[in-house]
Protein backbone atom coordinates (compact mmCIF):
# COMPACT_ATOMS: atom_id res chain seq x y z
CA UNK A 1 0.00 0.00 0.00
CA UNK A 2 1.11 3.59 -0.73
CA UNK A 3 1.26 5.87 2.48
CA UNK A 4 -0.27 8.49 -0.13
CA UNK A 5 -2.79 7.74 -1.89
CA UNK A 6 -1.49 9.20 -5.60
CA UNK A 7 -4.75 10.28 -6.79
CA UNK A 8 -6.00 12.31 -3.91
CA UNK A 9 -2.54 14.15 -3.51
CA UNK A 10 -2.84 15.61 -7.26
CA UNK A 11 -6.06 16.48 -6.39
CA UNK A 12 -4.52 18.43 -3.22
CA UNK A 13 -1.95 20.07 -5.67
CA UNK A 14 -4.85 20.85 -8.46
CA UNK A 15 -7.04 22.69 -5.45
CA UNK A 16 -3.71 24.16 -4.06
CA UNK A 17 -3.00 25.96 -7.26
CA UNK A 18 -6.47 27.41 -7.58
CA UNK A 19 -6.25 28.91 -4.55
CA UNK A 20 -3.13 30.09 -5.68
CA UNK A 21 -4.19 31.85 -8.65
CA UNK A 22 -6.74 32.82 -6.96
CA UNK A 23 -4.72 34.46 -4.33
CA UNK A 24 -3.15 36.38 -7.59
CA UNK A 25 -6.19 37.09 -9.78
CA UNK A 26 -7.14 40.79 -9.81
CA UNK A 27 -4.08 41.31 -7.95
CA UNK A 28 -2.10 43.77 -10.49
CA UNK A 29 1.65 44.18 -9.91
CA UNK A 30 2.69 47.85 -9.22
CA UNK A 31 5.81 49.77 -9.99
CA UNK A 32 6.89 51.54 -6.42
CA UNK A 33 7.49 55.17 -6.90
CA UNK A 34 9.78 56.52 -4.13
CA UNK A 35 9.26 59.97 -3.45
CA UNK A 36 9.77 62.75 -0.97
CA UNK A 37 6.52 62.08 0.78
CA UNK A 38 6.52 58.24 0.97
CA UNK A 39 6.36 54.78 -1.14
CA UNK A 40 3.21 55.41 -3.75
CA UNK A 41 2.45 51.86 -5.52
CA UNK A 42 0.53 52.47 -8.58
CA UNK A 43 -1.46 49.91 -10.64
CA UNK A 44 -1.53 49.99 -14.13
CA UNK A 45 -5.16 50.91 -13.91
CA UNK A 46 -3.83 53.47 -11.65
CA UNK A 47 -1.32 54.86 -13.96
CA UNK A 48 -3.65 54.90 -17.02
CA UNK A 49 -5.82 57.31 -14.26
CA UNK A 50 -3.16 59.70 -13.14
CA UNK A 51 -0.57 59.48 -16.87
CA UNK A 52 -2.31 59.69 -20.49
CA UNK A 53 -1.01 56.43 -22.32
CA UNK A 54 0.58 57.37 -25.56
CA UNK A 55 1.43 55.23 -28.58
CA UNK A 56 4.99 54.98 -28.84
CA UNK A 57 7.23 53.78 -32.40
CA UNK A 58 11.20 53.75 -31.33
CA UNK A 59 14.01 51.22 -33.11
CA UNK A 60 15.27 49.00 -30.56
CA UNK A 61 18.85 48.59 -31.33
CA UNK A 62 18.50 44.87 -29.19
CA UNK A 63 16.01 43.52 -31.22
CA UNK A 64 17.25 45.40 -34.55
CA UNK A 65 13.82 46.40 -35.25
CA UNK A 66 10.99 49.25 -35.30
CA UNK A 67 8.64 48.28 -32.59
CA UNK A 68 5.81 50.26 -31.35
CA UNK A 69 4.66 50.25 -27.77
CA UNK A 70 2.21 51.99 -25.70
CA UNK A 71 3.25 53.45 -22.45
CA UNK A 72 3.63 56.64 -20.31
CA UNK A 73 5.88 59.14 -21.04
CA UNK A 74 8.72 59.34 -18.16
CA UNK A 75 9.23 62.96 -18.12
CA UNK A 76 5.67 63.67 -17.03
CA UNK A 77 5.70 60.48 -14.23
CA UNK A 78 9.51 62.48 -12.48
CA UNK A 79 8.13 65.70 -13.09
CA UNK A 80 4.64 64.50 -11.31
CA UNK A 81 6.17 62.92 -8.41
CA UNK A 82 9.82 64.81 -7.68
CA UNK A 83 8.98 68.31 -8.95
CA UNK A 84 12.44 69.39 -7.19
CA UNK A 85 14.33 67.23 -9.31
CA UNK A 86 17.80 68.76 -9.75
CA UNK A 87 18.64 67.20 -13.38
CA UNK A 88 22.34 68.07 -13.41
CA UNK A 89 22.95 65.95 -10.29
CA UNK A 90 20.35 63.38 -9.99
CA UNK A 91 20.17 60.36 -10.97
CA UNK A 92 17.43 58.28 -11.81
CA UNK A 93 17.45 54.47 -10.06
CA UNK A 94 15.55 51.76 -11.60
CA UNK A 95 15.10 48.76 -9.92
CA UNK A 96 13.81 45.30 -11.82
CA UNK A 97 12.15 42.15 -10.32
CA UNK A 98 15.48 40.46 -11.69
CA UNK A 99 17.73 42.47 -9.06
CA UNK A 100 19.27 44.56 -12.52
CA UNK A 101 19.69 48.40 -11.39
CA UNK A 102 20.02 50.62 -14.01
CA UNK A 103 21.78 54.07 -12.90
CA UNK A 104 20.44 57.23 -15.24
CA UNK A 105 21.65 60.40 -15.00
CA UNK A 106 18.46 62.41 -14.63
CA UNK A 107 19.13 65.04 -17.15
CA UNK A 108 18.99 62.37 -20.03
CA UNK A 109 15.12 62.03 -19.08
CA UNK A 110 15.14 65.55 -20.15
CA UNK A 111 17.06 65.57 -23.29
CA UNK A 112 15.69 62.55 -24.75
CA UNK A 113 11.83 60.97 -24.78
CA UNK A 114 11.52 57.89 -22.88
CA UNK A 115 8.49 55.84 -21.84
CA UNK A 116 7.08 53.44 -19.22
CA UNK A 117 5.82 50.88 -21.92
CA UNK A 118 2.72 48.32 -20.65
CA UNK A 119 1.96 46.72 -23.85
CA UNK A 120 3.48 46.13 -27.73
CA UNK A 121 0.96 47.27 -30.38
CA UNK A 122 -0.70 44.08 -32.02
CA UNK A 123 1.42 41.86 -29.61
CA UNK A 124 -0.49 39.33 -27.40
CA UNK A 125 2.61 38.95 -25.24
CA UNK A 126 4.59 41.34 -23.95
CA UNK A 127 8.26 39.84 -24.55
CA UNK A 128 11.01 39.88 -26.32
CA UNK A 129 14.73 38.34 -27.26
CA UNK A 130 17.37 39.10 -24.72
CA UNK A 131 20.13 40.66 -27.31
CA UNK A 132 22.75 39.08 -24.68
CA UNK A 133 21.48 35.68 -23.70
CA UNK A 134 19.16 35.36 -26.66
CA UNK A 135 16.59 33.92 -24.72
CA UNK A 136 12.96 34.99 -24.18
CA UNK A 137 12.06 37.91 -21.50
CA UNK A 138 9.48 38.72 -20.14
CA UNK A 139 9.01 42.77 -20.40
CA UNK A 140 5.87 43.27 -18.32
CA UNK A 141 4.52 44.74 -16.47
CA UNK A 142 6.79 47.55 -17.23
CA UNK A 143 9.47 47.93 -19.65
CA UNK A 144 11.45 51.39 -20.10
CA UNK A 145 11.95 52.50 -24.00
CA UNK A 146 13.51 55.17 -25.41
CA UNK A 147 12.65 57.11 -28.10
CA UNK A 148 16.14 58.16 -29.31
CA UNK A 149 17.65 59.65 -32.69
CA UNK A 150 19.11 57.38 -34.84
CA UNK A 151 19.97 59.70 -37.79
CA UNK A 152 22.76 59.34 -39.89
CA UNK A 153 26.01 61.03 -37.77
CA UNK A 154 23.89 60.53 -34.46
CA UNK A 155 25.57 58.72 -31.72
CA UNK A 156 23.92 55.49 -32.07
CA UNK A 157 26.87 53.77 -30.05
CA UNK A 158 26.27 54.62 -26.55
CA UNK A 159 22.82 53.62 -25.69
CA UNK A 160 20.61 54.18 -23.09
CA UNK A 161 19.56 51.45 -20.66
CA UNK A 162 16.41 49.51 -21.11
CA UNK A 163 15.59 48.00 -18.14
CA UNK A 164 12.39 45.45 -18.38
CA UNK A 165 10.06 44.14 -15.26
CA UNK A 166 10.44 47.45 -13.41
CA UNK A 167 10.10 46.95 -9.85
CA UNK A 168 10.69 50.50 -8.39
CA UNK A 169 12.09 53.94 -9.32
CA UNK A 170 14.00 56.37 -6.90
CA UNK A 171 15.68 59.83 -7.69
CA UNK A 172 18.90 59.50 -5.73
CA UNK A 173 20.77 62.98 -5.07
CA UNK A 174 24.30 61.86 -5.52
CA UNK A 175 25.95 58.43 -5.48
CA UNK A 176 27.38 57.62 -2.56
CA UNK A 177 30.68 58.75 -2.10
CA UNK A 178 32.24 55.26 -0.91
CA UNK A 179 32.19 54.49 -5.22
CA UNK A 180 33.64 57.65 -6.29
CA UNK A 181 37.76 57.83 -6.25
CA UNK A 182 39.55 59.89 -3.96
CA UNK A 183 40.26 63.79 -6.05
CA UNK A 184 43.55 62.92 -6.42
CA UNK A 185 43.24 60.31 -8.51
CA UNK A 186 43.47 60.43 -12.50
CA UNK A 187 41.63 61.55 -15.01
CA UNK A 188 41.34 58.33 -16.41
CA UNK A 189 40.09 56.76 -13.58
CA UNK A 190 37.36 59.38 -13.00
CA UNK A 191 36.58 58.46 -16.60
CA UNK A 192 36.48 54.49 -15.46
CA UNK A 193 34.38 55.59 -12.86
CA UNK A 194 31.96 57.08 -14.62
CA UNK A 195 31.70 54.04 -17.33
CA UNK A 196 31.64 51.68 -14.10
CA UNK A 197 28.14 53.29 -13.19
CA UNK A 198 26.83 53.01 -16.67
CA UNK A 199 28.18 49.59 -17.82
CA UNK A 200 28.42 47.53 -14.38
CA UNK A 201 26.47 49.12 -11.45
CA UNK A 202 23.54 47.86 -12.98
CA UNK A 203 24.38 44.30 -12.17
CA UNK A 204 27.76 44.48 -9.28
CA UNK A 205 27.95 45.97 -6.20
CA UNK A 206 30.99 47.90 -4.78
CA UNK A 207 30.69 48.07 -1.11
CA UNK A 208 27.09 47.06 -0.64
CA UNK A 209 25.30 49.87 -3.53
CA UNK A 210 24.62 48.70 -6.86
CA UNK A 211 22.67 46.00 -8.52
CA UNK A 212 22.67 42.01 -7.37
CA UNK A 213 22.81 40.12 -10.55
CA UNK A 214 26.95 39.25 -9.79
CA UNK A 215 28.82 39.37 -6.57
CA UNK A 216 29.86 42.53 -4.89
CA UNK A 217 33.29 43.22 -6.49
CA UNK A 218 34.23 44.40 -3.18
CA UNK A 219 33.98 40.97 -1.80
CA UNK A 220 34.82 38.99 -4.42
CA UNK A 221 38.22 37.74 -3.93
CA UNK A 222 39.16 36.08 -7.16
CA UNK A 223 39.42 39.13 -9.63
CA UNK A 224 41.74 40.68 -7.16
CA UNK A 225 44.55 38.03 -7.46
CA UNK A 226 44.27 38.56 -11.15
CA UNK A 227 46.37 40.75 -13.39
CA UNK A 228 45.18 43.17 -15.36
CA UNK A 229 45.12 40.75 -18.96
CA UNK A 230 42.90 38.35 -16.80
CA UNK A 231 40.89 41.32 -15.88
CA UNK A 232 40.46 42.41 -19.21
CA UNK A 233 39.51 39.49 -20.98
CA UNK A 234 36.60 38.83 -18.38
CA UNK A 235 35.26 42.27 -19.52
CA UNK A 236 35.60 41.87 -22.89
CA UNK A 237 34.11 38.29 -23.44
CA UNK A 238 33.40 36.85 -19.71
CA UNK A 239 32.61 33.64 -21.75
CA UNK A 240 36.00 33.27 -23.30
CA UNK A 241 37.13 32.39 -19.58
CA UNK A 242 34.11 30.96 -18.21
CA UNK A 243 31.62 28.99 -20.19
CA UNK A 244 29.19 29.47 -17.58
CA UNK A 245 29.26 33.00 -17.32
CA UNK A 246 25.77 35.18 -17.31
CA UNK A 247 27.71 38.52 -17.28
CA UNK A 248 27.50 40.24 -20.73
CA UNK A 249 30.24 41.44 -22.60
CA UNK A 250 30.85 45.29 -22.80
CA UNK A 251 29.14 46.49 -25.21
CA UNK A 252 30.67 45.27 -28.84
CA UNK A 253 29.63 48.52 -30.82
CA UNK A 254 30.71 51.35 -28.36
CA UNK A 255 33.31 53.87 -29.69
CA UNK A 256 36.72 53.86 -27.92
CA UNK A 257 35.69 50.62 -26.63
CA UNK A 258 39.09 49.65 -25.53
CA UNK A 259 40.06 52.83 -23.59
CA UNK A 260 37.05 52.45 -21.50
CA UNK A 261 37.88 48.83 -20.78
CA UNK A 262 40.95 49.95 -19.57
CA UNK A 263 39.88 53.03 -17.62
CA UNK A 264 37.51 50.35 -15.71
CA UNK A 265 40.32 48.61 -14.58
CA UNK A 266 42.46 51.65 -13.26
CA UNK A 267 39.02 52.29 -11.53
CA UNK A 268 38.46 49.01 -9.64
CA UNK A 269 42.12 48.72 -8.92
CA UNK A 270 42.17 52.41 -7.03
CA UNK A 271 39.35 50.96 -5.01
CA UNK A 272 40.98 47.67 -3.55
CA UNK A 273 43.87 50.06 -2.97
CA UNK A 274 41.77 52.45 -0.47
CA UNK A 275 39.54 49.61 1.12
CA UNK A 276 37.05 52.66 1.51
CA UNK A 277 39.57 53.87 3.68
CA UNK A 278 39.22 56.86 2.17
CA UNK A 279 41.04 60.48 3.39
CA UNK A 280 40.22 63.26 1.06
CA UNK A 281 36.99 64.48 -0.15
CA UNK A 282 34.82 63.26 -3.30
CA UNK A 283 33.53 65.28 -6.39
CA UNK A 284 29.69 65.98 -7.38
CA UNK A 285 29.13 64.23 -10.50
CA UNK A 286 28.68 67.45 -11.86
CA UNK A 287 31.93 68.54 -10.84
CA UNK A 288 33.36 65.67 -12.13
CA UNK A 289 31.92 65.82 -15.69
CA UNK A 290 33.22 69.14 -15.73
CA UNK A 291 36.40 68.80 -14.80
CA UNK A 292 36.24 65.68 -17.72
CA UNK A 293 35.11 67.77 -20.16
CA UNK A 294 37.71 70.23 -19.88
CA UNK A 295 40.58 67.84 -19.80
CA UNK A 296 40.20 65.36 -22.24
CA UNK A 297 36.78 66.82 -24.20
CA UNK A 298 34.94 63.35 -23.05
CA UNK A 299 31.52 63.12 -22.85
C1 LIG B 1 24.25 41.46 -16.79
C2 LIG B 1 24.93 41.58 -15.52
C3 LIG B 1 26.38 41.92 -15.48
C4 LIG B 1 27.01 43.02 -16.00
C5 LIG B 1 26.40 44.14 -16.83
C6 LIG B 1 28.37 42.96 -15.56
N1 LIG B 1 28.58 41.82 -14.84
FE1 LIG B 1 30.35 41.25 -14.04
N2 LIG B 1 29.50 39.50 -13.43
C7 LIG B 1 28.16 39.19 -13.54
C8 LIG B 1 27.94 37.88 -12.97
C9 LIG B 1 26.60 37.15 -12.88
C10 LIG B 1 29.18 37.42 -12.50
C11 LIG B 1 29.47 36.09 -11.78
C12 LIG B 1 30.29 35.16 -12.63
C13 LIG B 1 29.79 35.08 -14.04
O1 LIG B 1 28.63 34.68 -14.28
O2 LIG B 1 30.58 35.47 -14.93
C14 LIG B 1 30.15 38.47 -12.82
C15 LIG B 1 31.51 38.38 -12.54
C16 LIG B 1 32.41 39.43 -12.67
C17 LIG B 1 33.80 39.39 -12.30
C18 LIG B 1 34.53 38.21 -11.70
C19 LIG B 1 34.44 38.25 -10.23
C20 LIG B 1 35.43 37.33 -9.61
O3 LIG B 1 36.02 37.71 -8.59
O4 LIG B 1 35.61 36.22 -10.16
C21 LIG B 1 34.33 40.61 -12.56
C22 LIG B 1 35.76 41.08 -12.31
C23 LIG B 1 33.27 41.41 -13.13
N3 LIG B 1 32.12 40.65 -13.19
C24 LIG B 1 33.43 42.72 -13.53
C25 LIG B 1 32.47 43.43 -14.26
C26 LIG B 1 32.71 44.71 -14.84
C27 LIG B 1 33.98 45.52 -14.71
C28 LIG B 1 31.56 45.03 -15.51
C29 LIG B 1 31.30 46.26 -16.35
C30 LIG B 1 32.14 46.46 -17.47
C31 LIG B 1 30.61 43.95 -15.32
N4 LIG B 1 31.19 42.99 -14.56
C32 LIG B 1 29.32 43.92 -15.86
C33 LIG B 1 27.17 39.97 -14.10
C34 LIG B 1 27.40 41.16 -14.76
Amino acid sequence: MYPFDMKNLSLIILINCFLLNLAFAGKQAVIEFHTPIGVKKLTLDQMKKRFIPREVSTYNLSTRRLETFYGFSMDNIIHSFWSDIKEENNFVQIECHDGYVAYIEAKKFRSDKSYIAFKGKGKAKFTTINGFSKNLVELGDFYLVWKESYKKGHATKRRHHWPWAIKSIRIINELPNKLKPEKSASVNTNWGYLNFVKQCLTCHQIHGFGGEIGPDLMESANWKKQDNVWLYKYIDNPQSLNKESQMSKFPVHIDIRDVRIKNIILYLRHLVQYKGNYKEGRYKHKELLNILKKKQGLK
